[in-house]
């Protein structure tokens, strides 16, 4: 098979496996990070072709619907990808994208695997988690877990570690906004993902203003 049909099929694949997903890991969030992850691919010169299956491939099979389970994605993806024949040089370099792509795995300074191709696809994922498609993402996510929008008492936390952000990420939406989505331009890869942030971000922040005259019914 081509690269190209390779590419082909593996999005028909999740497109239907992932259809109707509704926790914000639905077909058109990996659509969106594949176009991303494109765009910033192309401007750093990587490897187009595992940017793009690991795009498509990277929310597989999440850790927090596998029981916490980290090495259910990267096993979900193996096996499609034999089963297409990809070469075994790219399944293995997929693979080690998906594992090492997470959120928390920033919290661990040392990071076990790195690749050009892994921070383009980070940097695409993250993205999509902030700006204006990240604050629907968020309150989709807190309605999904019936959260409330919002609660003045309950103060943002500060996570030292992947293991503690992952227990205590609770509460309501806005506090997400602090303890997650506000810190993620800082910790973009590459120049590309690190501009696109800055104004994502900036977004956010006028969101965030607006939200909370309106809720003191300033305006
Ligand atoms: P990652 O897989 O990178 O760790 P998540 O799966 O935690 O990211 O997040 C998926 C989406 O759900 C993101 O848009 C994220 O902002 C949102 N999300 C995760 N936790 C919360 C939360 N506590 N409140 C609101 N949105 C959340
Ligand atoms: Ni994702």
């Amino acid at each position: 098979m081509s690269k190209k049909e390779i590419l082909n099929k593996t999005k028909a694949y999740i497109r239907k496996k992932m259809e109707g997903e509704g926790t914000g890991h639905d077909w058109w969030h990996i659509y969106r990070v594949w176009q991303t992850a494109k765009k910033i691919g192309r401007e750093e010169r990587a490897n187009m072709f595992v940017v793009e299956l690991s795009a498509l491939l990277h929310d597989i099979a999440d850790h927090k619907f596998h029981g916490g389970d980290d090495t259910a994605g990267p096993k979900v993806a193996r096996g499609w990808m034999e089963k297409i024949e990809v070469d075994p040089k790219s399944v293995d370099h997929v693979c080690d994208i998906i594992a090492n792509m997470s959120f928390n795995k920033t919290f661990d300074k040392h990071q076990i695997f790195s690749s050009a191709e892994l921070r383009v696809v980070q940097d695409a994922d993250r993205l999509d988690a902030i700006g204006a498609i990240g604050i629907a993402r968020a309150f989709a996510y807190g309605g999904h877990k019936q959260r409330k929008l919002y609660d003045p008492a309950e103060k943002p936390m500060k996570y030292k570690s992947g293991e503690e952000y992952r227990k205590n990420n609770v509460g309501h939406t806005v506090n997400h906004f602090y303890e997650k989505l506000l810190l993620i331009k800082d910790r973009m890869n590459t120049k590309t993902g690190k501009r696109l942030a800055r104004a994502r971000h900036k977004f956010m922040e006028r969101y965030l203003s607006k939200f909370f005259e309106e809720w003191k019914g300033e305006r």
